[in-house]
């Protein structure tokens, strides 16, 4: 059966762009087949940050009670993440980047032996094989014009995902939504129908 995990990070609730798009890839990806699907709300029920108390969980050798339970947290993240063969993740663009909710998911996923190893090669991302759509949403304009240089969300997802393995990813964005209800619209029925083929396309490749 086919695995979906599904990543949102919006801390909008139901009003969240990011979140509403989500929902439609996974309704198209699903569509026809059965399918696991596993969920993560990083706005709604975010994993905490990583402190002085739980760093060594997921850097380290865990040994207090708080070290043990954030070493739990993330085998369970891990796990979720292997067990998928296809992962959806919706992010907002929030301050030029990417919420915090999902910057602390990344702390906890990205370990050393687990989903990335050191060779004499360099890093070497070991989750291989997955299929990953990011949805971004974002106020202004970013994929052209002068503030493409701005765009620390889009290069920065890229590269964690490419860090643990996952290459194989598309990249579907909801842009100026900020700019009024037009555009708004706009943007949301355009990012739809990139969903859509995008989902079309990876339902005929599996
Ligand atoms: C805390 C915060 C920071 C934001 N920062 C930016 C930004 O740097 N650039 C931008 O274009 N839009 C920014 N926005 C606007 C959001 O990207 C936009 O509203 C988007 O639709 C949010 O996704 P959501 O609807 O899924 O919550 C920000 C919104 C919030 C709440």
């Amino acid at each position: 059966m086919n695995t979906i995990l599904v990543i949102d990070s919006a801390v909008s609730g139901e009003a969240s762009v990011s979140k509403s798009l989500v929902r439609e890839a996974v309704g198209a990806l699903s569509a026809g087949i059965q399918a696991r699907i596993v969920r993560r709300d990083l706005g709604r029920d975010p994993v905490p940050h990583l402190t002085e108390v739980t760093l060594a969980g997921v850097r380290g050798e865990p040994a207090t009670a708080a070290e043990l339970a954030a070493r739990a947290l993330s085998d369970t993240l891990i796990a979720e993440l292997r067990a998928a063969d296809t992962i959806v993740i919706g992010a907002p663009m929030y301050n030029f980047s990417v919420p915090t909710g999902l910057r602390s998911w990344f702390d906890y996923v990205l370990r050393a032996g687990e989903t990335f190893r050191y060779t004499e090669a360099g890093p070497e991302g070991l989750l291989a094989g997955k299929r990953v759509i990011v949805v971004e949403s974002r106020g202004g304009l970013y994929s052209e014009g002068p503030a493409q240089a701005l765009d620390f969300q889009e290069p920065y997802l890229r590269h964690l995902l490419g860090f643990i393995g996952l290459t194989d990813v598309t990249f579907v964005r909801a842009e100026k939504i900020g700019y009024g209800p037009e555009a708004r619209a706009a943007a949301i029925a355009a990012a739809t129908a990139d969903l859509r083929a995008t989902a079309g396309e990876l339902a005929r490749a599996a």
